[in-house]
């Protein structure tokens, strides 16, 4: 045990916070149940060598907010805060509420990166495109008058439901994309993922596009022409992470740790498995390193231009205006992206 956690320090030291940018992160345990401070704090340990930033979706539910914040105090670990955003807006005014109060016992200033304003509410059919840049606009207010108008307030949303009032609307546009869930063959999901993320980096008109969510199951039913497996997955998160860094996208892969619990929803069993890290909260699910950029150690996070261009074949396919197949105007209105249905609070 002492060697094991010297050397995952040493790992961390040696390989900085910067395997990933970033990681959505739900601390619920894997029975359903609500997490406590020392369970995060296990957690975090576990993560350290991969990041040192994590998304949650809501503050309210489970009351996660506050063992998630407790757990990062006096760290480098920063946050993204999520509210949770449906049909029924006491959900929202719970995790504004809880926003407030916890704006009052911990430093924000130093803890949070970001606020997120709902989790692909739009593309659920619970909020209209209106309805949620008003809640964005509300949740800056709320946090100007709380003298914290420096963190960012976005909200997430499929690519195909980023519509032009959330734009405008947000700091910076959180977009989710998963070619898994298109129906697309490994061989070209990564190139299909950044055509969508050119797509609103044009509709964006200037503002950041950061990816809050991308990512690809390691087990479960296949789904057209996407595969699920544990090489697959890994090669999606090889192809994705090194093509991120030499196009300096941020981003926060899906996910921290498989959620056994998430696979009770039927309408696809494949939820459970998305993690780098298993459902026992310790397993690494990939062999190391987990990803190579251009030949060179993943976790330098320098992979540069050409050692991208190297590996994943010539950049301007990727700068320029994609091949069509995420449409030609650049508003992503009215694409049609086929999807699982999402369990509450994923
Ligand atoms: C909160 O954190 C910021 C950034 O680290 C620091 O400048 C500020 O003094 C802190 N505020 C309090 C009240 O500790
Ligand atoms: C889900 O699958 C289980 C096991 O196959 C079954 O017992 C249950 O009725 C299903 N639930 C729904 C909502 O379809």
């Amino acid at each position: 045990m002492r060697l094991s956690f010297s050397l995952l320090a040493l790992a961390s030291t040696v390989l900085g916070a910067s395997q990933f940018h970033g990681l959505n992160y739900n601390p619920k345990r894997q029975d359903g149940s609500c997490p406590n401070v020392y369970q995060v704090q296990a957690d975090l340990k576990v993560l350290r060598p991969y990041t040192n930033k994590l998304r949650i979706y809501s503050v309210k539910d489970c009351n996660q907010g506050e063992p998630v914040l407790r757990a990062m105090q006096n760290t480098d670990w920063k946050v993204e805060l999520g509210l949770w955003v449906d049909s029924n807006d006491a959900s929202y005014e719970a995790d504004k509420q809880e926003l407030i109060r916890l704006a009052g016992v911990f430093n924000f200033t130093q803890q949070v990166n970001a606020v997120v304003v709902g989790s692909e509410a739009i593309y659920r059919g619970e909020q209209t495109a209106e309805q949620l840049a008003s809640k964005v606009g509300e949740i800056k207010a709320v946090l100007a008058q709380l003298g914290l108008q420096g963190i960012p307030v976005t909200s997430s949303e499929t690519w195909p439901t980023y519509y032009q009032p959330l734009i405008d609307a947000v700091d910076f546009v959180n977009m989710h994309g998963f070619p898994f869930w298109e129906g697309v063959a490994i061989d070209g999901a990564v190139d299909r993922m950044f055509e969508h993320i050119h797509t609103l980096q044009r509709a964006a008109n200037g503002k950041k596009v950061v990816v809050g969510e991308t990512g690809w199951p390691s087990a479960g039913d296949n789904y057209g022409a996407a595969v699920t497996g544990v090489a697959t997955a890994q090669r999606y998160l090889q192809q994705f992470v090194c093509r991120a860094i030499a196009e300096d996208i941020d981003y926060y892969y899906f996910n921290s740790f498989d959620q056994s619990w998430a696979s009770t929803n039927n309408a696809s069993n494949v939820e459970g498995h998305w993690g780098i890290v298993l459902d026992d909260y310790v397993t690494p699910k990939f062999s190391e390193p987990i990803y190579t950029c251009g030949g060179s150690a993943s976790a330098s996070a320098s992979a540069d231009e050409s050692a991208y261009t190297s590996a994943d074949g010539p950049s301007s396919a990727a700068a320029g205006g994609g091949t069509g197949a995420s449409g030609s105007g650049s508003k992503c209105r009215g694409t049609i992206q086929r999807r699982r249905r999402r369990r509450r609070f994923v």
